[in-house]
């Protein structure tokens, strides 16, 4: 999408506001499956929680894609959007039986990360397949908070607990047939990915009926010119090989999955925001912004970097900025970043604004979350409004409190 046309979307539907841009959705889902084009069976599961929006969603299903949710209400916004429950699978961590049950009753894929929930569910309900989340004890990920295959972990059945989980399978008499692993996310090293497809392998062969084999996600993206991303198109190469290999081995086309949000959405937001006011202290140049980690919390919750460009003013001269919001904690999206001269009502462009940005809304100071666009088809449409007051004062219950009665003053 151009300057002109993010300009037009702040004009008319107003500031702050997240831009997706479909054609850059379908580009990055195209490149993925030409990737693995090699591999008989291919299954896409884009991760709900990185942007769930209704239209985003429905997006997904015309593309042929399947979605990964984490929720109950990501399957019920998945079957909203039109996702039959067998294009659904539900990977939570930390849920309870119950959640997993009502999940099941649905009809979608279960994959479960826990044995003592596995025990549990395969007593009750030995005919439902299940896949198994692994954790490879991989250590992949940008960042602490998004490492999640590492040993000390929440996240998954260790390959240390296999004798164990085996023992589970064949007391339940249940039915395994997928398994999974998601190591973290922004991966660079795709030896990460091929290193952990051995280990993958090696526990897919104790287990007879699988379907699929679900390699999770955490490709990286770029963030600014020049920075280095996953190499998708080798890994497509490489580990289809591989899988391919396997499946030979095993005696069966497996289908081989993957759950990428990043991948397929950051790329696609902008997120625009108004300057309020360019604020000069003793020691450097804020630009306040109507907004803040309200809107956008990524960079101050695990440092994401969001190249931050004056789209108001493209010409103007370079000068250093740190790119503040308006709440009342410190919420710097950017430090001492060059950007175009910034004056006082200008128009601010976040980008990779698509990944766990208005996912990750929330409404606090009391601040109404931004409104979404979809630019499809050279049009903007509107796919969600931007809140009001109603929205805040919405499940609120205001108690009428007696007025209290005043002490007698002694004289
Ligand atoms: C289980 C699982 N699958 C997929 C994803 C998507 O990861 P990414 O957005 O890095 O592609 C996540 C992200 O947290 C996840 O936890």
């Amino acid at each position: 999408m151009d300057r002109g046309q993010l300009l037009k979307i702040a004009e008319e539907f107003g500031s702050p506001i997240y831009i997706y841009d479909a054609e850059k959705i379908e580009s990055q889902y195209k490149r993925l499956t030409s990737a693995f084009k090699s591999v008989k069976k291919l299954k896409i599961n884009y991760a709900v929680k990185a942007l769930s929006n209704i239209s985003i969603l429905k997006f997904f299903n015309t593309l042929g894609s399947g979605i990964d949710t984490v929720s109950m209400q990501e399957v019920q916004l998945g079957l909203a959007a039109g996702f039959k429950p067998q294009q659904i699978i539900f990977t939570p961590n930390g849920v309870s039986l119950h959640e997993i049950e009502e999940a099941s009753k649905l009809g979608v894929q279960i994959n479960i990360d826990n044995l003592s929930i596995l025990e549990q569910f395969g007593t009750k309900h030995p005919k439902t397949p299940v896949c198994i989340r692994i954790n490879p004890h991989v250590m992949a990920g940008g960042n602490s908070n998004i490492s999640v295959g590492h040993i000390d972990s929440k996240f998954g059945i260790s390959i240390h607990q296999i004798p164990h989980l085996l023992r589970i399978i064949d007391n339940t008499k249940m039915n395994i047939n997928g398994i999974h692993m998601h190591t973290g996310s922004d991966i660079l090293d795709i030896d990460v990915f091929l290193y952990a497809s051995e280990i993958l392998f090696e526990t897919a062969k104790q287990f007879k009926n699988l379907e699929f084999i679900d390699f999770g996600s955490g490709f990286k993206v770029p963030y600014k010119a020049g920075d280095i991303e996953t190499n998708i198109e080798e890994l497509g190469q490489k580990l289809s090989d591989k899988f391919n290999d396997f499946c030979k081995e095993y005696g069966k086309d497996l289908t081989l999955a993957f759950e990428p949000g990043k991948f397929l959405v950051s790329e696609s937001g902008f997120f625009l925001a108004q300057v309020n006011s360019v604020k000069q202290t003793t020691s450097t140049v804020f630009a306040q912004v109507d907004s803040g980690f309200n809107h956008l919390i990524r960079p101050m919750f695990y440092g994401s970097h969001h190249d931050i460009i004056n789209i108001s003013n493209p010409e103007g001269r370079e000068r250093f900025y740190t790119v503040v919001g308006y709440i009342c904690e410190t919420d710097t999206f950017g430090n001492n970043r060059r950007i175009n001269e910034i004056n006082d009502g200008d128009i601010l462009c976040f980008k990779n604004a698509g990944a766990y940005c208005f996912s990750m809304a929330s409404n606090y100071n009391s601040r109404f979350k931004p409104a979404e666009v979809l630019w499809y088809n050279n049009k903007a449409h509107l796919i969600r409004k931007r809140e009001t007051f109603d929205d805040i004062l919405n499940n609120q219950i205001a108690i009428d409190f007696a007025p209290k009665k005043e002490k007698q003053l002694v004289k």
